[in-house]
C-alpha cells in the first residue's frame, strides 16, 4: 500500500511542478517505507535531508514563476513556503540530534504538510497560470 498517492486530482496544471510534487510525494513514501521496515537512522536522516533540500528547490521554482507573472498572492504563498521549510528543517534537525524518532504521527504530519499545501495553496494558482498559457 502506498502511504501517499499522487494522482490527477493533485495536478496543478504546470508540468514541471507536478513532477516536483511527485518527487516530494516519493520522498515521503520512501520515509514511510524506511520507518516500516526499520531502516537505520542514517538512511532516514538522508531522506529527511533530501526532503528539506528538494522542498527548498521546488518552492524557489514556484516563487520564481510567480514573480515573473506577478501572481497576486505571491507574498502569502512565499510566507507559507518559508513556514513549511522551517517545519521540515526543525524535524530533520531534531531527528539528527536523536531527540525524535520517526513515528506514524510524524509521517502523518509530513503527509498533511505536503498534501494540504498542494491541494489548497498550490491549487489556487492553477487557473492563474493556465490563463497565462503555462502548461
Ligand atoms: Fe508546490
Ligand atoms: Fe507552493
Amino acid at each position: 500500500m502506498t502511504f501517499l498517492l499522487w494522482d490527477e486530482s493533485m495536478s496543478v496544471g504546470v508540468a514541471e511542478f507536478d513532477a516536483h510534487h511527485r518527487k516530494l510525494v516519493d520522498l515521503v513514501n520512501t520515509l514511510f517505507d524506511a520507518m516500516k521496515t526499520g531502516k537505520g537512522k542514517e538512511v532516514m536522516g538522508k531522506v529527511l535531508e533530501e526532503l528539506v533540500a528538494y522542498s527548498r528547490y521546488h518552492f524557489e521554482a514556484e516563487e520564481k514563476l510567480m514573480r515573473n507573472y506577478e501572481y497576486p498572492a505571491y507574498i502569502t504563498h512565499r510566507g507559507e513556503h518559508e513556514h513549511l521549510v522551517e517545519e521540515v528543517l526543525a524535524l530533520s534537525q531534531k531527528f539528527q540530534a536523536g531527540d525524535i524518532f520517526l513515528s506514524l504521527d510524524i509521517l502523518n504530519f509530513l503527509k498533511e504538510w505536503l498534501s494540504k499545501h498542494i491541494l489548497q495553496s498550490d491549487m489556487a494558482y492553477k487557473e492563474f497560470f493556465k490563463q497565462k498559457g503555462i502548461r
